[in-house]
C-alpha cells in the first residue's frame, strides 16, 4: 500500500514528504478552504504542491456537468505532469471521465460509497477511484467494510487498457480518520492510503518504540560513563 497525505497545507506535505515514503497528496474544496486558499491562488497552490511531491497530486473541479468537469480537468492537467484531476461520481462526472482518459489525462473518481460506483467508475477510464470511509461511518454505516467489498470488487477485473493507456486502476482509501482505519485498509489490498497528517504522523508511533528508545540511551549512556 501507497500513502499519500489528504492536505493542501505546505508545511505538513513538507514534513510529510521529508519522511520518506511519500508517495502523492490529496487536496479538495474543503481542505483549500481550511488553509485559507484564495481562488486565483487555485492552480498557483497546486503547482506549489506538484513542486514538493513527483507523485501523483490530486486537484478537484467545481464544476457540475461534464463539459465543466473537463474544461477544469485540462486547465489542472496542464499545471504539471503530476496532476490528477478529481471528479465526484455522478452521471456527468463519469462522462467527463471517459473523455479525459481518452486525452491522456489521469482522473480520480472521488465521494464513491458503492461497489457499483467504483466499477462504473473504473469502466468509465478512472485511474484512482476513492472510497470514503469516514464518511459512510458518519451516517451509521460500515465504512471499512464498503471499502473491503470495493477493493474485492475492483480486484475481480482487469482494468488495464480501459483509462489512460495500459495503466491498472488503483483504490484510494480515502475519508481515513484513525491509525486502524489506515491498518485496515492495508490489510484489505487498498492500493493507497490518502491520510490526514496528524493521522499520518500517528501511523509511525508507538509507545514501545519509544519505550525501546529510551532504554537503549539509557543504556548507552551506562556504557559511555563505565
Ligand atoms: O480524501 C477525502 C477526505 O479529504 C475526506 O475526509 O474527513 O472530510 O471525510 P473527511
Amino acid at each position: 500500500m501507497k500513502f499519500f497525505v489528504d492536505t493542501a497545507n505546505l508545511d505538513e506535505i513538507k514534513e510529510a514528504a521529508s519522511w520518506g515514503a511519500l508517495a502523492g497528496v490529496t487536496t479538495n474544496p474543503s481542505l483549500y478552504a481550511r488553509i485559507g486558499g484564495k481562488l486565483e491562488d487555485f492552480e498557483a497552490h497546486i503547482a506549489r504542491i506538484c513542486e514538493i511531491v513527483d507523485g501523483p497530486v490530486s486537484a478537484e473541479t467545481v464544476a457540475m456537468t461534464a463539459e465543466g468537469m473537463i474544461a477544469d480537468g485540462r486547465r489542472l492537467a496542464a499545471i504539471a505532469p503530476n496532476v490528477v484531476v478529481k471528479i465526484p461520481v455522478t452521471a456527468e462526472g463519469l462522462a467527463a471521465t471517459r473523455a479525459l482518459a481518452d486525452e491522456g489525462i489521469r482522473v480520480n473518481v472521488t465521494l464513491v460509497f458503492n461497489v457499483t460506483q467504483a466499477i462504473l467508475a473504473a469502466r468509465a477510464g478512472a485511474r484512482y477511484i476513492s472510497p470514503f470511509v469516514g464518511r459512510f461511518d458518519d451516517i451509521g454505516e460500515d465504512g471499512l467494510s464498503q471499502l473491503a467489498d470495493i477493493v474485492a470488487a475492483v480486484q475481480n477485473y482487469d482494468f488495464r487498457g480501459v483509462g489512460v493507456g495500459d495503466e491498472e486502476v488503483e483504490i484510494i482509501a480515502a475519508s481515513l480518520r484513525s491509525v486502524n482505519h489506515v491498518s485496515q485498509a492495508a490489510l484489505m489490498g487498498a492500493d493507497i492510503s490518502t491520510v490526514p497528517f496528524n493521522v499520518l504522523k500517528k501511523c509511525m508511533q508507538h509507545p514501545l518504540t519509544d519505550r525501546g528508545i529510551d532504554t537503549f540511551m539509557a543504556d548507552w549512556e551506562k556504557v559511555r560513563n563505565a
